[in-house]
């Protein structure tokens, strides 16, 4: 889970997409895995993880 808005200059990624085939942002060229993590290209971070919650076993909160 994570936000798809790059952290370069805020475009969205496409996803199963890239050198890593998990993200790739055709703006400038990032490219992330699966996780989101930054491989290659100009964005400074990782894709953002939002805030979450268990509210019980079975229920996320996302947001
Ligand atoms: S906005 Fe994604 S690489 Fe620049």
């Amino acid at each position: 889970m994570m936000i798809g808005v790059c952290t370069h200059l805020g475009c969205v990624p496409l996803g199963e997409a890239g050198d890593f085939g998990g993200w790739f942002c055709p703006c400038h060229g990032s490219h992330y895995d699966t996780a989101g993590r930054i491989r290659k290209g100009p964005a400074p971070e990782n894709l953002a993880i939002p805030t979450f919650e268990f509210t019980s076993e079975t229920i996320v909160r996302i947001g």
